[in-house]
């Protein structure tokens, strides 16, 4: 044991497995060392789990485990050990200091989100960000309406601190204050939730202080279902700034700021130069948007100067540098502006910034990829195939800008020996991005092992981008044995995994005697690539594994896979105390929800889980046709509201349309398209109870927020009621229908 601690960074190299030999008391004393953590924090992840499960091994009582579990590596802790938290001081302090992910801190989110416990951190400003990103419509449902609008407030915070929240807990927040005298006091919400605004609430007198706000709100947080709203912002923040066209002036550009990452390419070309600085800031731009970035700057129209064929360039590094992320989205035909030496001292410069700011390998290969094409185009095709530009050794490899000089793919395959391969991979799967030089790269590694055809376990974990090339035939020659080269090919920065390859992977690693789907393997493979195995192997999760692991994803799996991963989630997570834990059940159950049986959904309806829209919306259909109006409305909960913004995807309108109008009409949230009264039920009285309510919708609207310009007849056509002459028609419908029943 105490050997680990002279290890120093070269714990980084330690497998997973020599953790599991090592007491936890041992390990829980080695966390106590500072350089020794230090150190620690850097291992590959499997092994920080490891670590963590061998601590929670000494005592797994929840309380004791938080004292253990060193702060940073709190995010390794199983879910279903965060359970049954007291409010006591030292416990509440303790969660508040620790790092979580979401779907943990939703688990004990009312405990630390009370006021009780608030006043005892100082106030919910001394509330971590970590700790108030577990927000739910479900979390805060036995938190006083007092306590939870200063949660909402003490969730605007900026830079490093941002409260990182998702759509479902914007919209949630969205709907606690929107009632509120001080909901147009735009500077007291977190920013993302002004996204979700109701714009008819906001008067006309202030909406530019409404978009001052917003301009700092994150646009990217709309779901494909809501992104509906992303439009109508813009084209409501037309309409409060005046703006008639695609020029947008800089004072446009001030107002909006982050919206302008959702503009298109026109509007880029035709503004304000002042537009680059916001989009600087975008964490993505599509391809219209760049190609008008590049538009514009090759105008010369911006403060970043001119370059004609007349004028001489006065274009250097320097520039480029001052582009800050923009050169990110250039293509070839901008770099052909500057010489092969600016650009390789560009790059090397260029690099560093990307890794500062954890851009993916996605978007570092295409920017060397029309780097390369810019120099390609200059550059002479040589057809020799011999090394010409200079063998390629550790020395070269060592180079920021590795492999900038070999531009020329035929030189980087004649002038790379296999044997340079095989001792360098680390080095070179590090530096190369683009594809065609990885595959090289592989072919070269396979070319070292031919005499074995087997490529070793320790080579295998650093293939990293290249593993994404494979076949399954070359799959077949690597070894993996150990949980460690399945976590590190499981990586998800390294790229997505086709599924057939995934299968082939964690086969392999299956087929060793002794290795399972164990929750080590769940959290290393993910859901994505879980949903790529056979049901007959996923069947063969124990519950124990699922329990213990992360919550997965499965949107990516087939219907039965989904049944199937449902099954043993519910029964993991029912466990023993079924009477008392039920609503942690359901937390720990949401993601597998997909293939979840209709018994179980009306399960939760007494529950009052309030069910968010992502979460009701991809339930299976046949599940969710067969819920009533009442079940749908005690399902949602305080999400209700939702349902509205929700009403044009495709299960809800199925849903509504297999609903009686009248009862929609009870949910007061303006719904509908639902049937008609049925013109043969017996009982009179509820048929002239439903008509009435049937009728007040076309007057009312019932205070929500679009007001109700349609009703519904006998077979689902639509009559707007606008005018008064149709609303007659359809008084004179509902008459007739009650003739027929009398
Ligand atoms: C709070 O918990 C700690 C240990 O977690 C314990 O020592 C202390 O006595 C508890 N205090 C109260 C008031 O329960
Ligand atoms: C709450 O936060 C403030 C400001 O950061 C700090 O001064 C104060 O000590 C904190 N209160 C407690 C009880 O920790
Ligand atoms: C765009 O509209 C603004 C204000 O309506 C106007 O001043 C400007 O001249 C217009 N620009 C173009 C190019 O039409
Ligand atoms: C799920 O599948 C879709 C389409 O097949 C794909 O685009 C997406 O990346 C996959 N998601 C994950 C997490 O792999
Ligand atoms: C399920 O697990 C058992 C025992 O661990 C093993 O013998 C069997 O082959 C597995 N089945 C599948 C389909 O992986
Ligand atoms: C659900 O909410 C209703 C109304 O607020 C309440 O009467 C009921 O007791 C709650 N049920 C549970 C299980 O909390
Ligand atoms: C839902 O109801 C239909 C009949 O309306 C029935 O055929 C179907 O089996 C039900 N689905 C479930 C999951 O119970
Ligand atoms: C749904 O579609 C209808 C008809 O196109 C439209 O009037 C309505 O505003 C849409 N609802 C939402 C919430 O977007
Ligand atoms: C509605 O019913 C009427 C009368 O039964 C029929 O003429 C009409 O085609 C139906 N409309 C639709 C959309 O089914």
């Amino acid at each position: 044991m105490s050997s680990l601690f002279t290890l120093g960074s070269l714990i980084v190299g330690v497998p997973a497995g020599v953790f599991t030999t090592i007491s936890g008391s041992q390990l829980i004393s080695a966390s106590q060392n500072p350089s020794f953590l230090t150190y620690f924090l850097t291992v590959p992840q499997v092994v920080r789990e490891t670590y963590v499960t061998q601590i929670i091994k000494v005592n797994s009582n929840s309380e004791t485990i938080i004292q253990n579990v060193p702060d940073e590596m709190a995010t390794e802790i199983p879910r279903t050990m965060l359970l049954g938290f007291s409010n006591n001081n030292s416990v509440i302090k303790r969660l508040n200091k620790k790092k979580w992910k979401k779907q943990q801190v939703e688990l004990f989110f009312d405990v630390i989100a009370v006021e009780g416990s608030t006043t005892e951190l100082g106030g919910v400003n001394n509330l971590s960000s970590s700790v108030l990103q577990g927000f739910t419509c479900t979390t805060v449902r036995t938190v006083k309406k007092v306590q939870i609008k200063k949660l909402i407030k003490a969730c605007r915070r900026r830079g490093n601190n941002k409260v990182l929240l998702a759509e479902t807990q914007l919209t949630c927040m969205y709907n606690y204050i929107k009632a509120d005298s001080d909901v147009t006091s735009f500077d007291l919400y977190p920013p993302d939730v002004l996204l979700y605004y109701d714009y008819t609430l906001v008067p006309r007198a202030s909406c530019r202080s409404y978009f001052e706000q917003l301009a700092d709100a994150d646009f990217s947080v709309f779901s494909s279902a809501l992104s509906y709203k992303r439009t109508a912002l813009f084209n409501n923040a037309r309409s409060c700034l005046g703006i008639t066209n695609t020029s947008l002036t800089k004072d446009d550009i001030m107002v909006l700021g982050n919206m302008c990452c959702t503009l298109d390419g026109s509007y880029i070309e035709n503004s304000d130069s002042s537009i680059l600085e916001k989009l600087n800031n975008c964490p993505d731009l599509n391809d219209g948007q760049a190609s008008a970035v590049q538009t514009l700057l090759l105008s010369g129209k911006t403060q970043y100067g001119v370059k004609t064929e007349k004028v001489p360039s006065t274009w250097n590094e320097q520039t480029l540098q001052d582009l800050g992320m923009l050169p990110l989205y250039m293509k070839s035909a901008f770099y052909d502006n500057f010489d092969k030496k600016t650009k390789r001292r560009f790059l090397k410069f260029f690099l560093k910034v990307l890794k500062k700011n954890g851009v993916g390998r996605r978007k570092k290969r295409m920017l060397k990829r029309e780097i390369r094409k810019s120099i390609r185009n200059k550059a002479k095709r040589s057809i020799v195939n011999e090394c010409t530009v200079g063998t390629i050794t550790q020395v070269t490899i060592s180079d920021d800008t590795f492999p900038f000089d070999y531009d020329d793919i035929n030189q980087f395959n004649c002038c790379l020996s296999a044997a340079t391969v095989q001792e360098n991979l680390d080095a070179i799967t590090t530096k190369v991005d683009q594809e065609e030089y990885l595959m090289i790269v592989l072919s070269k590694l396979q070319e070292a092992y031919a005499a074995s055809s087997t490529i070793p376990e320790d080579q295998v974990q650093l293939l990293g981008p290249a593993s994404r090339l494979a076949t399954v035939d070359n799959i077949n020659t690597w070894s993996i044995t150990q949980i460690d080269t399945l976590s590190s090919l499981m990586d998800s920065s390294n790229g997505e995994w086709d599924p057939s390859l995934a299968r082939a992977i964690i086969s392999k690693y299956l087929s060793v005697a002794g290795n399972k789907l164990g929750s080590t393997e769940l959290n290393t493979i993910g859901g994505a690539n879980l949903c790529s195995l056979d049901v007959n192997v996923l069947k063969n999760i124990s519950q124990q594994s699922l329990k213990e692991a992360n919550a997965l994803t499965v949107s990516n799996c087939t219907i039965e896979k989904k049944k199937e991963l449902f099954n043993i989630a519910e029964q993991a997570f029912s466990g023993s105390t079924r009477a008392t834990a039920t609503l942690s059940s359901y937390q720990l159950t949401k993601t597998y929800l997909e293939g979840a049986s209709l018994e179980y959904i009306k399960s939760l309806v007494s529950l009052n889980v309030s069910m968010d829209m992502a979460i009701f919306t991809s339930l299976q259909e046949n599940v969710v046709l067969n819920l009533t109006v009442n079940e749908v409305k005690d399902l949602l909960g305080t999400n209700l509201p939702e349902l509205k913004s929700y009403e044009n995807e495709t299960l809800v309108q199925t849903w509504v349309r297999s609903q009686l109008q009248s009862e929609l009409d009870t949910l007061g949230i303006g719904i509908n398209g639902g049937r008609a009264n049925p013109t043969t039920t017996t009982k009179s009285p509820s048929t002239t109870t439903s008509t009435s309510s049937s009728t007040s919708t076309t007057t009312a609207g019932s205070g929500s927020s679009s007001s109700t310009t349609s009703t519904t007849t006998g077979n689902g056509t639509r009559i707007r009621a606008d005018a008064g002459l149709s609303l007659l028609a359809v008084l004179a419908l509902l008459i007739m229908s009650q003739h027929i029943v009398v």
